[in-house]
């Protein structure tokens, strides 16, 4: 299996590229923002509860997105892997995340880190709140209070993966197709040295 985390701030692009990358891979994508936001849609207990942290910017409590991921990756066997698309997004949760990777003996193959100015994430976001229809991306101090929680909270989880060596930077500024260039470019380098 290849196991791919796809890291970055808001706005850095995970979502845009992981829509290329699992047409090319065949990958199976886990975003834990899309699965709260259906939780929300849905109205579910769990998805009132996540929505009071997102409406503000800040991080859903570990243990809801842990569960979420849990049971998404009991639902998906036989699959060739998995691209992890906003998580981890704590120390706790990459834990978390390798041991339940440990059941399945499939550790995480890579992470690969969107690296995006400030200045540039914040303007991407203003003009997608123009149509997105997502209340985080509707104000400004929202959506700084997001990358601040990126800095406090979750920056943390490069350097939990970087004493595994599995951490690559990959430059987020450019056109849509040349940034899935360099990913490809690396995913393709990995898997063809990966031990089966
Ligand atoms: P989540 O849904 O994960 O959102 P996010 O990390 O804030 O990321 P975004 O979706 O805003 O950005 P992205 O990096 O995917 O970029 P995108 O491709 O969309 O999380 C939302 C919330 O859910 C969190 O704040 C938190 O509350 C909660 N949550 C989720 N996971 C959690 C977890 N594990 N633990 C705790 N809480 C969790 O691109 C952004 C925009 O830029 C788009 O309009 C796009 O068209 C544009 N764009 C993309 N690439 C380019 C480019 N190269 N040039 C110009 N524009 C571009």
């Amino acid at each position: 299996m290849f196991n791919l985390i796809l890291f970055g701030p808001p706005g850095s692009g995970k979502g845009t590229q992981s829509e290329k990358l699992i047409a090319r891979y065949g990958l199976k994508h886990l975003s834990t923002g899309d699965l709260l936001r259906s939780e929300i849609n849905a109205n579910t207990p769990l998805g009132i509860e996540a929505r009071k942290f997102m409406d503000k910017g800040q991080l859903v409590p570990d243990e809801v997105v842990i569960g979420m991921i849990s049971s998404a990756l009991d639902e998906n066997k036989n699959i060739p892997g998995f691209l992890f698309d906003g998580f981890p997004r704590t120390p706790a949760q990459a834990e978390a995340l390798d041991k339940l990777l440990d059941f399945k003996k499939a550790p995480v193959s890579v992470m690969l880190a969107l690296e995006v100015s400030e200045e540039e994430l914040v303007k991407r976001l203003i003009i997608r709140g123009e149509t997105s229809g997502r209340s985080d991306d509707t104000n400004e101090m929202v959506i700084r209070a997001r990358i601040a929680e990126y800095h406090n909270k979750t920056a943390a989880v490069a350097d939990y993966y970087r004493q595994f060596n599995k951490v690559v930077m990959i430059q987020g500024e450019g056109t849509v197709t040349e940034i899935f260039n360099r990913l490809a470019e690396e995913i393709d380098r990995r898997m063809a040295t990966q031990v089966q």
